[in-house]
């Protein structure tokens, strides 16, 4: 897809459109944030970083890992009551945060399509390549389906969504995608949805809940490695965008449960005193033997505590589902 700004149509691909935000701004591009979270003590790397082409590779391997309960424990709670959101929101448009994996997407476009209402689906993503595709395939699936893909950023797409068509919007934000915010980013997050969806809209979100710590780590510390393989490819990624010089062998994985901050960490530890160049950002970065930088942040959440963080947003839980095991939360919230 083209990088101009503006709304575009394929004429090979019929019902589909799709919006490029500007390109982002330099700092964001740049590396700033690269410079900022190696510079800092203890030092930290965004996680934005782990997704080049290898990384959405190995992310999806994980979510087919057998430890990895997140995905497979979602995508079945969608199944079993993607029909009853619906018959809630009736005739509604889907405005999806983050394009997410397909079968999710289906497994709620199928409950709308199987009560005959009309379909919109507006998918919002940083890839332009991941949307096209996906939205190449739900258009051949879904006849009735008009898809208008948003390219940019969540906060681009919901300062300038298109205009509403049915009668109403439900935005969907799954794989609790959400616990990669600390506390005041997810303030700020509800706050830019909430501006974005009048009142009346709804909101589908989906949470990985508090759980036996054993669990929670081992599905961060699979046996077969395919985290540690993600966890260390982001130091490629670095290597290659900033002209950087990481040895992947002097780092290794590292993923716990903080129970205070009540979440995953995934951090890489340095195996030796050794020193990093990044020459596109000009930055010489030193590591002590066993220091470690934090790549991510999983939140595990308490339902009634993040239930009541929506409602100080404006928005009300309507219903809420979880699976058996009380692992994983569905939460359909209607704004204010
Ligand atoms: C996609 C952010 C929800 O936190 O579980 C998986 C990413 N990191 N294994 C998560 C991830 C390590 C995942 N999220």
């Amino acid at each position: 897809m083209d990088k101009l700004a503006g709304t575009f149509r394929d004429p090979d691909v019929p019902r589909f459109r799709w919006t490029q935000f500007e390109a982002q701004a330099q700092e964001d591009d740049g590396g700033e944030d690269v410079i900022a979270g190696l510079s800092a003590t203890p030092k930290t790397l965004p996680a934005r970083y782990f997704y080049d082409d290898r990384g959405s590779i190995l992310f999806e391997r994980i979510t087919r890992l057998p430890e990895y309960y997140l995905t497979r424990t979602e995508l079945s709670l969608l199944e079993n009551r993607a029909r009853e959101v619906a018959a809630v929101t009736g005739p509604c448009e889907l405005l999806e945060l983050g394009s997410g994996s397909a079968r999710k997407t289906r497994a709620l476009i199928d409950a709308y399509d199987n009560k005959d209402l009309p379909l919109r689906y507006l998918p919002v993503d940083v890839s332009a390549g991941i949307l096209k595709d996906s939205s190449r395939g739900l258009i051949d699936a879904y006849p009735a389906l008009d898809v208008w893909a948003l390219v940019g950023t969540y906060e681009q797409a919901l300062a300038e969504l298109p205009p509403r068509e049915l009668d109403n919007r439900m935005a969907v934000f799954l794989g609790s995608t959400l616990g990669n915010l600390n506390s005041s980013e997810i303030a700020g997050f509800l706050e830019n949805v909430h501006q974005a969806l009048p009142g009346g809209s709804y909101f589908l979100v989906g949470l990985d809940l508090q759980k036996p710590v054993d669990i929670l780590e081992a599905a961060y510390n699979d046996s077969e490695g395919v985290t540690a393989a993600f966890n260390l490819n982001m130091l490629a990624h670095l290597n290659e965008r900033f002209e950087g010089d990481f040895d992947l062998t002097k780092f290794e994985h590292l993923a716990f449960y903080n129970p205070e901050e009540q979440q995953i960490e995934m951090h890489l530890r340095s195996r030796a005193d050794h020193e990093v160049r990044l020459g596109a950002l000009d930055l010489q970065v030193p590591f002590a033997e066993d220091e470690t930088m934090r790549t991510e942040i999983s939140r595990k959440f308490n339902l009634p505590d993040i239930i009541e963080t929506f409602a100080r947003h404006g928005f009300a839980a309507t219903q809420h589902w979880t699976d058996p095991n009380d692992w994983f939360a569905l939460i359909l919230f209607r704004s204010a």
